[in-house]
């Protein structure tokens, strides 16, 4: 779930932050592009002004003077820029200083194209806007051979855009922020459904047939939640329809099993009069039908769980009478030692403590070993022990389950499996449990544990 809820997250956040990036992206060009040209659209002009101004009343040939004053003129002091006037061999006259760039390229241009070229050039790290332009004779419009130039720093465009770029930054850093934010909380309100569904199934698989889940929405998740709720609703059906068929076929068994049984007990006290295999027959007989009635009770005990059809007749009980009275129905008081001190009292019903009493101290005869001991170790935690073999290691997590037994060839059981399961069932409808394991020596153990205070 953790992974699908981060791998939402990140679908988000890259989503978000792409289209935060692009949108900034997009604002920064747009908005440099037009910077620039604004730029140089005013320098282009300005300077074409000048350069018109200035050499209206030039002489021809130009002095050296008239050229120093052509470059100041084009580049007045208060503008970040250099003029650069030339003529014939006069050399480049420049206004300032005079250290600012000036290509070959672009005076190879000018010369060859005899027209106004500009171009942004950058030098020692810094950009600039070059201008040039030939001087043509006023009156005969042919060139003069006097070239001008203007190196225009962008030194401020470039901060500026130095600072559009940290605009966009910090614009879209908090848009990122956020953006992780929402994805957090849009992963969630996503996954929230899947984890009601995951919580559901496992009820479900838990045993409880009857958990359902709201559908809202109409999208793909409310529709799983239909097909959950459609497929718990058939489970349900089947389940209910299975039980209630162990339970018609119990009750139906229970009135003739009855009778086979009398009459099994009829021939087997005359067994004796019989000759050859009939009175071992008779015996067998007796037997299995035995088995066979103890089973389908167990079945119609474990149906009436199923289908709630039980209820609890508790009473103010000491714990160590109830056992020991189970013990004496038995027969089993001299088989088992009992470590309960008297004057513990709960309350409980008897008659299915009896029942699980019967069962753990039973199995602990049957498929353990003796000395047995019933112990109480807490409150209220009564342990039945055996020294027999224990519980094999595969069937300890499943024993509690119906019709779980060891397998044939290791066990002298004839019994149904159905025991644990209808002790389990009784304890837990006292609220209480039972756990099974193996003792560090030899043996197996059992722990009942039942609430002192029955509400
Ligand atoms: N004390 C124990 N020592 C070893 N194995 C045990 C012990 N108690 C239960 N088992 C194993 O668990 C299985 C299930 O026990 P459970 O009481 O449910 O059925 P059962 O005793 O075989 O039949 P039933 O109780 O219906 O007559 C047993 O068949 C046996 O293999
Ligand atoms: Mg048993």
């Amino acid at each position: 779930m953790r992974g699908l809820r981060a791998r939402l997250v990140v679908v988000f956040a890259v989503l978000a932050g792409l289209s935060a990036l692009t949108a900034a992206g997009l604002v920064y060009k747009q908005a440099r592009d037009l910077m620039l040209t604004r730029t140089e659209w005013s320098v282009v002009n300005e300077f074409r002004l000048r350069v018109s101004t200035l050499t209206e009343n030039m002489q021809h040939p130009p002095s050296r003077a008239a050229l120093q004053q052509l470059a100041n003129g084009v580049a007045p002091a208060f503008l970040d820029a250099t003029g650069v006037a030339v003529y014939g061999d006069s050399g480049l006259i420049a206004s300032g200083d005079g250290t600012a760039p000036l290509g070959p390229d672009l005076r190879r241009r000018v010369t060859a194209e005899q027209r106004l070229v500009y171009q942004r050039v950058v030098h020692d790290g810094d950009p600039y806007l070059v201008v040039g332009t030939p001087v043509l004779l006023r009156r005969e419009g042919t060139p003069s051979g006097v070239e001008v130039y203007l190196i225009s720093s962008l030194h401020a465009e470039a901060a500026d855009q130095e600072a559009l770029v940290a605009a966009a930054r910090n614009g879209v850093l908090p848009v990122l922020l956020l953006a992780v934010l929402f994805a957090l909380v849009a992963a969630g309100g996503v996954l929230r459904p899947v984890r009601d569904l995951d919580r559901a199934a496992r009820r479900l698989g838990a045993g409880e047939l009857d958990t359902r889940l709201k559908a809202t929405g109409r999208d793909e998740l409310a529709r799983l939640v239909q097909t959950f709720n459609a497929t718990a609703a058939a489970l349900e059906t089947s389940v209910g329809n299975a039980r209630r068929f162990v339970a018609d076929v119990s009750h139906e068994l229970r009135t003739p099993l009855a009778s086979i049984l009398a009459m099994a007990d009829v021939i087997e006290e005359e067994a004796g009069r019989l000759d050859g295999d009939l009175p071992e027959a008779a015996r067998l007989l007796n037997l299995e039908v035995g088995r066979l009635v103890k089973l389908v009770e167990d079945l119609m005990e474990i149906s009436r769980f199923d289908a709630g059809a039980v209820g609890l007749v508790v009473d103010d009980v000491d714990v160590a009478e109830a056992v020991a009275a189970s013990l004496r129905t038995r027969g089993w008081t001299s088989d088992v030692t009992v470590d309960i001190d008297p004057g513990v009292r709960i309350g409980l019903d008897p008659r299915r403590f009896d029942v699980i009493m019967a069962n753990l101290v039973g199995n602990a005869l049957k498929h353990g070993a003796k000395p047995v001991t019933v112990a109480l170790t807490g409150d209220v935690v009564i342990e039945v022990a055996d020294s027999g073999p224990g519980i094999a290691p595969d069937l300890l997590p499943h024993v509690f389950d119906r019709f779980s037994k060891a397998d044939a060839a290791r066990t002298r059981s004839d019994g149904s499996g159905l025991g644990l399961a209808i002790a389990l069932e009784n304890a837990r409808l006292h609220g209480g449990d039972i756990e099974a394991g193996n003792r560090p020596g030899s043996g197996a153990v059992f722990r009942l544990t039942l609430p002192r205070n029955l509400s």
